[in-house]
Order: C-alpha cells, then sequence, then structure tokens
C-alpha cells in the first residue's frame, strides 16, 4: 500500500524541473535518540535507513546529483567515542552499499579534507570510488570532513600556484574557471538545499556553491526523513519561482518565450 501511494506521489513530480544537484543536510540524529531516552549513536544508526532511501528515491526520480553532509570539519569536536562510531558506520555503509551502488549506475564521489579521516575509511572511499566510477546514472556525493571555507581556501591555495607557474593568467579567472578548484569541479551548482531538523542554517555546507539554492527546511529529524518526505521538498521545490536577480515578470515572459 505504501509503495503504491508512493507511486503516486512520484507522478506528482514534474520530471522537466527536478534540481540536477540536490544537497541535503541530513541533521537530527542526536535529538531523535534522545526523544526515545536512547543513545546518540541509535539515532545515526536510524538515519543510515533514511540515506538508503533518500539515495534509492533520487536514483528513481533520476537526479543527477546528490550530496550528503554526513561529517562536518566541526563535528571532529565532538567527543571520541562518538567520532569513532560515525566513522564505523560509515564503513560499514560503504562495505555494505558498494553492489547497489554499482548494480544502480551510481557513483560514488567524497569531498572534504578527506585525509583528516582514518586510513581505512579513506581506502573503502578510494576502493568504492574506483568500482563505481562507471555509473553514469547518478552521482552520490558523501561531504566528509568538510567545510565550506576550508574549500574555498584550498581552491585560492591551488589556483596561486597555478597563476605562479604561469599557468594561469589572474585576468582570466572568472567563475567558472574558479568552480574547476572546488571540491565539487565538474559539479552542477545545488538547485535544492534540504535542511532536517529546523535549523536554518548551513552550517558551513557548500557556502560557495549555494548562492542560488533554494533552501527547505523541514523540522523532520534526519531518521524519520523518508521517501514521502523527499517528495514534499522537491514538490515545493517546483513551486518556488526561481528569479535569479529578475522580477517575476520578466521571468514569466521569459517562460512565454521559452513555451513559444
Ligand atoms: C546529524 O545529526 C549527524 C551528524 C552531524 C553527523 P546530529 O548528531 O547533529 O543530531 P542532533 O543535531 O544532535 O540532533
Ligand atoms: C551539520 O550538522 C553537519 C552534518 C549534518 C554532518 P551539525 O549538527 O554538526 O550542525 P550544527 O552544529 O547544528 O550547526
Ligand atoms: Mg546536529
Amino acid at each position: 500500500m505504501s509503495e503504491i501511494r508512493g507511486t503516486q506521489a512520484v507522478r506528482k513530480i514534474d520530471p522537466e524541473k527536478l534540481p540536477r544537484h540536490l544537497a541535503v543536510i541530513m541533521d537530527g540524529n542526536g535529538r531523535w535518540a534522545e526523544q526515545r531516552s536512547l543513545p546518540r549513536l541509535a539515532g545515526h544508526q536510524a538515519g543510515v535507513e533514511s540515506v538508503r532511501e533518500v539515495v534509492r528515491t533520487c536514483r528513481e526520480l533520476e537526479i543527477p546529483v546528490l550530496t550528503l553532509y554526513a561529517f562536518s570539519r566541526e563535528n571532529w569536536s565532538r567527543p571520541p567515542w562518538e567520532v569513532r562510531a560515525l566513522m564505523g558506520l560509515l564503513s560499514r555503509y560503504l562495505r555494505s552499499e558498494i553492489r547497489e551502488l554499482k548494480k544502480n549506475g551510481i557513483a560514488l564521489k567524497a569531498i572534504g579534507d578527506l585525509e583528516k579521516l582514518p586510513q581505512k575509511v579513506q581506502d573503502l572511499l578510494v576502493r568504492t570510488g574506483a568500482e563505481t566510477a562507471t555509473g553514469r546514472e547518478m552521482v552520490l556525493n558523501l561531504a566528509l570532513s568538510y567545510s565550506g571555507r576550508a574549500e574555498v581556501l584550498q581552491a585560492v591555495r591551488h589556483l596561486i600556484r597555478d597563476v605562479q607557474q604561469g599557468r594561469v593568467e589572474p585576468d582570466l579567472i572568472d567563475e567558472p574557471l574558479f568552480s574547476r578548484y572546488l571540491y565539487t569541479a565538474g559539479l552542477p551548482d545545488p538547485d535544492l538545499l534540504i535542511r532536517t531538523s529546523g535549523e536554518f542554517r548551513l552550517s558551513d555546507f557548500l557556502t560557495y556553491q549555494s548562492a542560488y539554492a533554494e533552501i527547505y527546511v523541514t523540522k523532520t529529524l534526519w531518521p524519520d526523513f523518508r521517501k514521502k518526505d523527499l517528495l514534499a521538498a522537491i514538490g515545493e521545490f517546483q513551486n518556488r519561482e526561481r528569479r535569479f536577480g529578475l522580477t517575476g515578470e520578466q521571468i514569466r515572459e521569459k517562460k512565454t518565450l521559452s513555451n513559444r
């Protein structure tokens, strides 16, 4: 029954107006556990099922890029046992999903200061990335040990090096060129950014790339976020008027012209 309802909800989604890149701040695992008097780890574990469902649904809808904020640079300052548990969960997730990702043509990528991750996790990321690299249907991009500000700074450092070595002419530095130095090189900017658990902040997630992302905040905690919640977010995204600085009238004119 829920499958039938799910299918009907998918039909309400306009395939012509899907985000090319969906980015998600998966927040609220700790509070989900707290509400049930469970240890925080139980919330993180329950959140893995939400990850599976969101990945499956994005693949089904044919959304080309999904970025999940799984671990921020600031999260390194959490209690060591929690950091260890999160790294363990991540390893288990990668090991258990590799076949499913391959079967569905999903290429796994990771962005962030990956060298800070435990060697075992780095190795698994390299292996999963290599084994799924031929996937053409979707990119699943995990933000790990990630900070948007750090990403911009490392881009600047690399760019300066290239300028010093004569590979880049400073006057020719524009936004497309700069984007090639970001972790997200080659990926479109996020069109839709979802944050669960009701917090209205970016927490340093894709700060440069989200300049014109539509932001959707839901009170639903990440472990409760399922297919219907994702479809509701996409439904709202499709009803928003993205103006990119123009007037509403200009946007309507553009639409009429492109429909001719
Ligand atoms: C998100 O849930 C998962 C990570 C940040 C790794 P939280 O652990 O932040 O959950 P809350 O915000 O404490 O409820
Ligand atoms: C953001 O959540 C990071 C991830 C979801 C991985 P946090 O829970 O760490 O963010 P703050 O501390 O509420 O800003
Ligand atoms: Mg949180």
